[in-house]
This record gives C-alpha cells, sequence and structure tokens, in this order.
C-alpha cells in the first residue's frame, strides 16, 4: 500500500492520501518531521460487528456506495440511471505539492478529476472535476468536496448575520449527526458566510486544533460539518444546485468550487495567518502594488441628493482632510432619485449633471485624488427605460410573480442581449471617463432565479464573474470594490476580481468592532473597507466620539464615509488625525501579522498586527461595554521575538489626548503611559502590561518597537 500514499507537507501542516484503489485522505494535522508512508498500517481500522463486512472508507469523493451512510459528496443520475457512483483510480500525477488524481466510475461513465494543492502558506486547496463519458446528461444533483477532520475536532464555529450585521461568530458542541449552513439567496450572503471552523474542545485564539474551511464561490452553498455514527467527523462544502440546474452533456465537466481549507495547532490565530498570507501570495492584485488610499464615499454624506458644484465642495474638503479617493455612490444616473427608479439606466442624468462627470472628476483629480463611482449592473427597476422596453429581461419564472426587493428585480445575465448591453453601458460609462474605481453593489437575494423556464442560480453567478472579467479586461487599471447591501458577497472567487470589499452598511464603531474581527478570520485588513461614518450612526443612531471610529476604522482600508462639509472643525480635525494615523501606518497594518489576542473579560476586544520581521507592531484595545472587573488583567502580547527588548508607547487614546485626567475611572495611569517602560518580547508576551481602565465604546492604540 505504501507506494500508493502521498505526502503533501508545508511548514506547518501536512495532508497524508492514499490513492489506490480509490482516493483517501489519511491524516491532516501537523508537519510530520518523521515520516514513511508504510505508517500509515497503524491506521488500518477493525470491522465492526452488525455492519458491513468489509472496511468502510471515507473516500475522497465520499461516496455512498462505499457504505459511508452520511452525507454523500455526489449525487446524480441519467434519468434515473447511473445514480450510484463509485470512483477508481485510474491515474495519479504528483508534483512538488500538488496531486491530481484521476478516477473513473466504467459503469456510470462518470470521470472525476482530483486536485488537492497544499501551499507553502500551508493553505490546502481542493476541487473535483466531474465528466460525464456518455451520451446522455448526467443530472447533477450536488457534487461536493470532503475533507475528513481528526476525532479531536468536537468544537464547532460559524457565523450567522443579517444585512448591517455580518459575521457574527457563534460556536457549538457536535458530538452527533451533522450541522449544515446554505445560502439560498444567490450570493455568498450576510447571513451564511461560507465557512467552517472545528476545532478541539474549547480552541481559542491562541490555542488549540483548528481546522478552518473557506468555499470560494459567490453564489448558492452548502457547508456541512459532520459526525458519523462511527465516531469519523468530516467537513463537506458544495455549490448549491437548483432542481434540474446542472446537466452534463456528453464530454462536458462540471468543476466544484475551490475549498479553501487551514489547519493550526495553535489556534485561530494560525489558521487566519496562513490564509492571509495566502491571498496575499496567491489573490489579491493591487495595481502597481500601491498603497491602499483613503477613501470618501459619498453615500451616507448626500445620498441620492447630488449637485456637480457641491460634489466638487466635497471633494475639496476630502483633499484637504488627506482623502486620496473621491468616490460617488447611487443617484449619478438617469431617473435615480431614489431608490425606486432608474437601475438599469445607465446614461447620466443630465439633470444633475448637465455639464456631464468630466468637471466633477477634472476637479477630483486636480484636488491629486482619483476618482471612483457606483454601479450595481445586475438590476432593474420596473420603473426604468430598461424595463419598459426588456421587460422579458428579468431573470425569472414564466408563470409566477416575481417579488421586488428594494423596489427592484434581477437581470437574467444568461441572456446574452442582456450581457451585451451591460458590456457596451459599463464600457461607456469606464471607456469615456477617467474612472480609476467601480463600487459594484448588488442590493437584493435571487428569488426563482430562472432562464427559459430553467433554474439559473449558478448560471447567474457564473455570468457575474464573466461580466466581471470582461470589464477588468478592458479595464485593467480600474479597481473594483465588491458590495452587497453591505457584506452579502464575500469570498476568494469574487476577490479574484476584486481588490475590496464593503464589509457593512452599519458604520457603528461598536458594531464594525465584532463585524471586523469575525471578517478578520479570513480576510487581511487591506481588503476590509473601513469607514469612519457620521458622528451619530444613521443604521443604529448611537453616537460615537471620532477617536473611537477613528481607531475602529484603522485596522483595514480606510475611508470616510459622509459629508465633511456638515461637520463640527472638531470633527474635521479628527478626520485629519485619523487619516495621517492611517498613512503612517498602512505599510505595517496591510503586510503585517493580524493577531486576535484571548480576553479574559468579554467586554473587552484585543487585535494587534506586528511586522513581518517583528520589529514593530500595534496592539488595539476596544472596550465594547463596561468592563466586568475593576481592573483589567495585563494585556499578553503576540508575535514579538522573545529575545528582543521592545519600547512601549502610546499612539492613541480617547482620554489622555482630550483632557489629559485619564477619565473618570482612573487615579493614575499605568506607568508604562507616562513614562518610557522597555521589556522582552518573552516578557511582553508572558506577563503582558497593564491596561488602562477604558470608557465603554472607547479604544487605545498601543505601539511596540524593536529597540
Ligand atoms: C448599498 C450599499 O451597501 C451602500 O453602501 C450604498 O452603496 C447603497 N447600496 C446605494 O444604493
Amino acid at each position: 500500500m505504501s507506494d500508493s500514499v502521498i505526502r503533501l507537507q508545508s511548514a506547518g501542516a501536512d495532508i497524508i492520501i492514499k490513492t489506490r484503489p480509490f482516493a483517501e485522505i489519511f491524516y491532516w494535522g501537523p508537519h510530520l518531521a518523521h515520516f514513511s508512508p508504510q505508517a500509515v498500517l497503524s491506521l488500518d481500522r477493525p470491522i465492526a460487528n452488525s455492519r458491513l463486512d468489509v472496511d468502510i472508507p471515507l473516500t475522497l469523493m465520499a461516496e455512498a456506495g462505499h457504505g459511508l451512510f452520511g452525507s454523500p459528496g455526489i449525487e446524480g443520475h441519467r434519468q434515473g440511471l447511473d445514480g450510484s457512483p463509485l470512483f477508481k483510480t485510474t491515474d495519479v500525477s504528483h508534483r512538488a505539492q500538488t496531486l491530481t488524481i484521476t478516477s473513473e466510475d466504467a459503469v456510470a461513465g462518470l470521470r472525476l478529476c482530483s486536485e488537492i494543492a497544499l501551499d507553502e502558506s500551508g493553505v490546502l486547496t481542493v476541487r473535483h472535476g466531474l465528466t460525464n463519458l456518455r451520451q446522455q446528461p448526467w443530472q447533477v444533483e450536488r457534487l461536493a468536496v470532503t475533507l475528513p477532520v481528526a476525532g479531536r475536532a468536537r468544537d464547532v464555529m460559524a457565523f450567522h448575520g443579517r444585512w448591517t450585521r455580518e459575521f457574527q461568530p457563534h460556536r457549538l458542541r457536535l458530538d452527533h449527526d451533522s450541522y449544515v449552513l446554505e445560502s439560498r439567496r444567490g450570493r455568498s450572503s450576510h447571513e451564511h458566510f461560507p465557512a467552517l471552523i472545528v476545532g478541539s474542545e474549547a480552541f481559542s485564539e491562541m490555542r488549540g486544533d483548528v481546522w478552518g474551511v473557506h468555499l470560494g464561490w459567490s453564489g448558492n452553498h452548502r457547508l456541512r460539518a459532520e459526525v458519523k455514527t462511527d465516531g469519523r467527523r468530516y467537513l463537506q462544502a458544495e455549490a448549491l444546485y437548483l432542481p434540474g440546474e446542472v446537466a452534463l452533456g456528453e464530454g462536458e465537466t462540471l468543476w466544484t468550487p475551490h475549498l479553501y481549507a487551514s489547519y493550526s495547532a495553535a489556534g485561530l490565530n494560525g489558521m487566519s495567518q496562513q490564509f492571509h498570507r495566502y491571498l496575499r501570495q496567491q489573490i489579491i492584485r493591487f495595481p502597481d502594488k500601491k498603497p491602499r488610499p483613503v477613501h470618501l464615499n459619498t453615500w451616507e454624506g448626500i445620498y441620492f441628493n447630488h449637485s456637480p458644484a457641491y460634489i466638487m465642495r466635497m471633494a475639496e474638503e476630502a483633499a484637504s482632510l488627506g482623502v486620496e479617493r473621491f468616490i460617488i455612490d447611487d443617484g449619478w444616473f438617469k431617473g435615480r432619485n431614489d431608490d425606486r427608479a432608474g437601475l438599469g439606466d445607465w446614461y447620466l442624468d443630465e439633470a444633475k449633471y448637465p455639464q456631464g462627470l468630466t468637471p466633477v472628476i477634472d476637479r477630483v483629480k486636480a484636488l491629486g485624488m482619483e476618482f471612483g463611482i457606483w454601479v450595481e449592473p445586475e438590476m432593474i427597476n420596473p420603473d426604468s427605460d430598461l424595463y419598459r422596453a426588456h421587460p422579458d429581461w428579468v431573470l425569472a419564472m414564466p408563470g409566477y410573480p416575481q417579488h421586488a426587493a428594494r423596489n427592484q428585480l434581477v437581470l437574467d445575465l444568461s441572456n446574452p442581449d442582456v450581457f451585451s448591453y451591460l458590456v457596451e453601458r459599463m464600457s461607456w460609462l469606464l471607456g469615456e471617463h477617467a474612472i480609476d474605481y467601480v463600487k459594484w453593489d448588488m442590493n437584493r437575494e435571487l428569488v426563482q432565479p430562472g432562464h427559459q423556464g430553467r433554474a439559473a442560480a449558478d448560471a447567474q453567478t457564473r455570468c457575474y464573474y464573466r461580466l466581471l472579467e470582461t470589464l477588468r479586461q478592458r479595464f485593467p487599471h480600474i479597481e473594483f470594490e465588491s458590495c452587497a447591501s453591505g457584506g452579502g458577497r464575500i469570498d476568494y472567487e469574487v476577490l479574484k476580481r476584486c481588490h475590496r470589499f464593503w464589509p457593512s452598511d452599519n458604520n457603528d464603531a461598536l458594531e464594525r468592532c465584532t463585524i471586523q474581527r469575525g471578517m478578520s478570520y479570513f480576510f487581511p485588513p487591506e481588503v476590509m473597507g473601513a469607514h469612519i461614518g457620521p458622528q451619530q450612526c444613521h443604521v443604529t443612531f448611537r453616537q460615537h466620539d471620532i477617536a473611537f471610529r477613528g481607531l475602529t476604522a484603522l485596522f483595514g482600508h480606510l475611508g470616510l464615509e459622509l459629508d465633511p462639509l456638515n461637520v463640527s472643525e472638531a470633527e474635521r480635525e479628527g478626520y485629519r488625525r485619523y487619516a495621517a494615523l492611517y498613512k503612517q501606518w498602512r505599510g505595517l497594518i496591510h503586510s503585517g501579522t493580524q493577531w486576535r489576542l484571548d480576553m479574559p473579560d468579554a467586554t473587552t476586544q484585543a487585535q494587534g498586527i506586528v511586522s513581518r520581521d517583528s520589529g514593530q507592531a500595534l496592539f488595539m484595545v476596544s472596550q465594547l461595554a463596561m468592563p466586568d472587573y475593576t481592573l483589567m488583567m495585563p494585556l499578553r502580547l503576540a508575535g514579538l521575538a522573545p529575545d528582543a527588548q521592545y519600547r512601549l508607547s502610546l499612539v492613541d487614546h480617547p482620554n489622555l489626548g482630550l483632557t489629559g485626567a485619564g477619565g473618570h475611572t482612573m487615579r493614575k495611569f499605568p506607568a508604562w503611559m507616562t513614562s518610557e517602560v522597555t521589556a522582552s518580547g518573552e516578557w511582553l508576551m508572558q506577563a503582558g502590561i497593564a491596561l488602562p481602565i477604558l470608557d465603554p465604546e472607547s479604544a487605545i492604540l498601543i505601539g511596540v518597537e524593536r529597540i
């Protein structure tokens, strides 16, 4: 058996796969310094009484035909026939850390190609391609990637959410059956971010074995953590197909989306750091590698109320505050005075912009900023010229009513006329104007998505990718943001085609602490839009001072989401301060290693970013609510070089700078805040630093510098 056993290895994690007669993962865990293939015999299983008389493998394709009795990885049929495939390996190709296994089921007439690669970051990518070898179509009901995890992976962590409350983590213990999350909303969704994490009991940010997976797919999906009755555990992820949606003709291949997986022996931080490293090396591409510019997005400043003269004044003020990219949001195109009309009519609203967009763009550029604009190409308002001319262009099932959401319907991108119209209109916009940036929105879910009577959610997602790709190819210098009412379309597959995400329409700094932390499990700060919103949040109506808002936006891609003309000078001074602080530190924030720290008090959140050479770091402590204890416990830092000496500094503080009195909860600051304190990295990570007592909804920023 040993010659069919293949190991893929990285510095932190290994995966060991038996390839013949069928593929089976034997091990996915810490890197092994002493491994020989015959060792896998130690895992040879007994055969239990009262079950099948043969061993029941949990194969790479998790076919039911082996006696799996769990959720299979493949389901489908050929008009009721060929519906129980079992694959046998026909070819194995192994190069460096990539393994490709081809297998076939000669009875069912199907071929499977499984690609497994372990990146040097430690991230494993897996996908399957299923090919129909017969003339009659094979109807695909399900095609999933299945990854077994160790028996100690008993705790599950997943994310729930909703509009304005994305990336909310929750935990559960899974001892039997399954935990399943599904999005049937036609996008990765606010509600069911396509990821699952399992780990050893009570795994935390710093401790425990953790296996995390993310499905790179922007459409319907299903993820599952399952415990078989024999105790074996696995993770499974797939694009979710609606009835009749995918049929493979002869020779046609259906690829699953990529499943990205990261194992860490050092808690959630290790998992996230591997994902971040992978994205930075393999997926994220910024034109000219330029630093992430400070944004001003007009949405919460003026909504649909566009006047070029006023917008130019906003731009002037923005430039004086340190803004580097100015983005005009919704409201610039024909008939778009509110959210009831205009989508689809991608022509300039000449009533609002009688001289065209160019004077505004020129002014923005003359002020030294880039210019960006908002679009929502996939949508149509019934109150639009486009709908009046082409009511049949809507994504719908004939014979059923289509319900509007935010007063809009969805365009059927599988219709070639729709697709060409959008390419033509977007090319007009992006080709005839000096646009550097596009915020691409998608503000409703798909309900009964149909093309010529057939379900078309999967096709819609694929066409969306194709549309974006077509425009990216035509306009390679333009950066794109993926937004879907905030964080409704955030995943690795769309990240291959965009440069930034809008995580939430909620700019309340307190809410953002949880949303952004949730997003950080899978995404690094440089792709996470984080804007300073108005003093009184438009979603929650909470008020926060500029220090809390500014600091909360710092560990992301910072921007402003407000009208800078309509605020006090003190507010403006704050924007200037945090734009400057961001510019000073963005090099570190967008390249360093991110750490979320375990805190003894759930009212406090702490995170840090440490430079790759461990020479410099920033740590932020955010006080979410009234502290549980009178004194905060010392903050144990992370990621420093144990043997190096570091100097601590207070980079930003809500009270100290403003009143000099340290608020009303303390008589004396911790010593390091007022006098020089140096200590070794080891001391700072093991013993830590005393924290000031913070008011609820405030934060401090601590600098750490190697001496
Ligand atoms: C929803 C987005 O999330 C907002 O930021 C804004 O662009 C509006 N759509 C505009 O309609």
